[in-house]
């Protein structure tokens, strides 16, 4: 039986020719770690042929010395000059590799390998499609947000554009949605949309055009940015996150221009979500007496919402806010879909808790905790792990007790009380 790293080898050999031979394979056949080490960001792809070498498998599989059972495979030739590896014979090579016992698995992950076994050998079992399905397409990757920004930032307002934006690679997302937790009624919600995009042609077809416009509703700390990132790693994304105090704070007159130059960088980066956060600074200068140049800046934005599109740009705007009461119906409308977060109920405060203390070691009960946090949302609850955390610390414990978890909170609840006083003072009820 032959090793792993042996299998690696003349899986990515195989791969390789297989990619360079068929005109029809594209970058998406290949599997991430491969694409990701042929990337090339001048041409936003992996460009044909690619070849392997020593280097290409010390990056890849982190194999410093081939070893001798490599070079004793009679199917393949390394080049000692230019350390290029290459099959004697890809047929010979082909059959040996499906012999293998965990061949199958591999193929069903390897989209370029089912392909040819499946259309080519017609191997009973290898799915073109099913490979396909699991292989995460290139827009997760790093390395295609990096090519998208390179290739624009050369463009004249190309960097205008970029500086006003945060970009992040679904692979860059570090709480996908299973870490979450969401009502039923947002989980719900979140099935419709990922549908709704999953069937956008057919809703195209059948005149269904308003989708893809989602207002997340909810006090501070309660999932909305989480909830809008999970869903570019859910559905393989990039995710541009826009701050609207942030393309007004500078230059006010600029304002309205900047508005324009997001949307058109998150056409440019499509298919993607756009996430708009704080939409609340809608309202607030509409309803108070602010600059010319501010009203005229709201405006913009909000014909940029009517005029962009799920079905005709790619993408998927999704807006934030604390403040639902200070909308009016010209905001309002424009979104098809309202996704509330209110503050959660005892049931999911126990389960954010028991997520957040994953891999924390000590002896504790969340149950416990759960009914002192009243009125917490997500992210107190992280806090007062937190501090419970480091307090042990403090005392050289790397585990926590329910001590610990009770301190933490009736430290929280004394800066709550001080935090909400201020609050009222400084915004005088609001
Ligand atoms: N329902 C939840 N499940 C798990 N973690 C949560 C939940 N709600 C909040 N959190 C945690 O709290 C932190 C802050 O949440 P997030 O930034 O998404 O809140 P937000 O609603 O966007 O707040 P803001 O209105 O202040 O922008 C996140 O790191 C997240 O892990
Ligand atoms: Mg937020």
């Amino acid at each position: 039986m032959s090793d792993t790293t042996t299998l690696d080898i003349v899986e990515l050999l195989l791969t390789a020719e297989i990619y360079n031979k068929y005109p029809e394979m594209d970058v998406n056949d290949l599997p991430k770690n491969i694409r990701k080490n042929y990337w090339s960001r001048t041409q936003k792809g992996v460009p044909k042929p690619i070849s392997v070498s020593r280097s290409d498998i010390k990056k890849l599989f982190g194999i410093e010395e081939i070893k001798g059972q490599v070079f004793a495979l009679p199917f393949l030739d390394i080049d000692e000059l230019t350390s290029k590896m290459k099959f004697t014979s890809f047929d010979v090579a082909a059959d040996w590799f499906q012999k293998q016992e965990t061949a199958s698995e591999r193929i069903d992950q390897n989209p370029a390998l089912a392909y040819y076994f499946e259309e080519k050998k017609k191997v009973a079992g290898a799915s073109y499609k099913k490979a396909r399905a699991v292989t995460r397409p290139k827009e997760v990757d790093r390395e295609w947000i990096e090519s998208l920004i390179s290739e624009i930032s050369e463009e004249e307002t190309g960097e205008d554009m970029l500086k006003l934006v945060h970009i992040m690679a679904p692979e860059d997302i570090v709480q996908p949605m299973r870490s979450l937790v969401l009502s039923e009624e947002q989980k719900e919600e979140i099935e419709k949309i990922v549908k709704a995009i999953e069937y956008r042609d057919y809703l195209k077809r059948i005149g269904l055009y308003d989708i893809g416009k989602i207002l997340l509703v909810g006090p501070p700390g309660t999932g909305k940015t989480s909830v809008a990132k999970a869903m570019s790693e859910r559905l393989s994304i990039p995710f541009v996150e826009v701050k609207l105090s942030m393309i007004t704070d500078q230059y006010l007159g600029e304002t309205a221009k900047n508005i324009d130059r997001v949307f058109a960088l998150a056409k440019r980066l499509s298919p993607c979500i756009l996430f708009i956060d704080e939409f609340d600074f809608v309202a607030k200068t509409r309803a108070s007496d602010e600059h010319a140049a501010l009203k005229r800046a709201v405006n913009t934005l909000l014909k940029a919402i009517d005029e962009i599109s799920l079905t005709n740009d790619g993408v998927l705007l999704i807006a934030a806010t604390n403040h639902p009461r200070m909308l009016d119906s010209a905001a309002w409308r424009r979104f098809d879909e309202i996704m509330d977060f209110p503050l959660p109920d005892e049931r999911m405060r126990k389960e954010i808790l028991d997520i957040v203390t994953r891999e924390i070691e000590g002896d504790f009960n969340t149950e416990g905790i759960a009914p002192l946090t009243e009125g917490y949302s997500g992210s107190d609850l992280r806090m007062v792990i937190r501090e419970s955390v480091l307090n042990a610390l403090v005392e050289e414990r790397t585990s926590i007790n329910q001590q610990d978890l009770s301190d933490a909170v009736n430290r929280f609840n004394k800066r709550a009380h001080i935090k909400s006083d201020e609050y009222v003072v400084n915004t005088g009820g609001f």
